[in-house]
């Protein structure tokens, strides 16, 4: 589904990724794990497109198409999603309205038909219900007063109702308070464990790893993933440290 080969990214004039290789196939859940500025946003930046993240060299195919070569509008129309570590707050648009847009218009770009205000209501109540997200935050403003758990928790709503087939989830964890934790880890279970999808999951920590099991766990450091192994890998770094398992790799 996506194949990473010999990535190089630069933020302003720094290089942070190095050369990283990484290939997800359909089915799978992958954990990124890493030390604070190893380059695991960079990472999700980068494959989402966002200005100021420069890809220098390397290549990323996504379902067999050159990936760099798109807008990041056309990465989501054709199945990619990137929640964000910090989610940006919308003041003035309600978070219906924002989703039923972002939903509509993918589905544009697709050739597929608009859902119609009865159709996306539907929708949106069994993704809400899902996450256990209250119907009167979906008609709040985007965000706006959330809590850092809230906004969590409204980005997996957001990812329930656009489906994408892979979804870059970058610490999604953090904020979360344990019960919050749950739900996210279940809503990424139902809405993304299936043969057709697949995971990436940037975090620092064992916790969400424990709800969301990953099928491989990878070290991001100094701007490569230094070592790759099953979800051993990510207790081995919880007792070890990072510094450790990176110096022997
Ligand atoms: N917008 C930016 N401008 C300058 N430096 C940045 C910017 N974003 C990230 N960096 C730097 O890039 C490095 C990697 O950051 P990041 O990808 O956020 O790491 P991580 O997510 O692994 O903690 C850090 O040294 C950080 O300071
Ligand atoms: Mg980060």
């Amino acid at each position: 589904m996506l194949k990473i080969e010999n990535l190089h990214a630069t933020v302003g004039d720094t290089e942070i990724l190095k050369g990283l290789s990484l290939e997800i196939q359909a089915g799978e859940i992958h954990a990124i794990m890493g030390p604070n500025g190893a380059g695991k946003s960079t990472l999700a930046y980068a494959l989402g497109g966002r200005p100021g993240y420069e890809v220098t060299a390397g290549s990323v195919s996504f379902n067999g198409t050159d990936l760099l070569d798109m807008d990041p509008h056309e990465r989501a129309a054709a199945g990619m999603f990137l929640g964000f570590q910090y989610p940006v707050e919308i003041p003035g648009v309600s978070n219906l309205q924002f989703l039923r847009e972002s939903l509509n218009s993918q589905r544009g770009e697709r050739g597929e038909e608009a859902l119609s205000g009865g159709e996306f209501i539907k929708l949106a109540k069994e993704k809400a219900a899902l996450l256990k997200m209250d119907m009167d935050m979906l008609k709040r403003a985007v965000n706006v007063g959330f809590s850092g758990g809230e906004k969590k928790r409204n980005e997996m709503v957001q990812m329930g109702i656009l489906d994408p087939t892979l979804a870059i989830l970058d610490e999604t964890d953090s904020g979360l308070d344990i019960d919050a934790l749950r739900t996210v880890g279940s809503g990424i279970n139902a809405i993304m464990r299936q043969p057709d999808k697949a995971v990436l999951l940037i975090t620092h920590y064992q916790r969400l790893l424990d709800e969301v099991q990953p099928d491989y766990v990878h070290v991001l450091a100094g701007g490569r993933i230094v070592k790759t192994g099953g979800p051993e890998l990510a207790q081995q770094l919880e007792n070890e440290g990072y510094e450790a398992i990176a110096e022997a790799a």
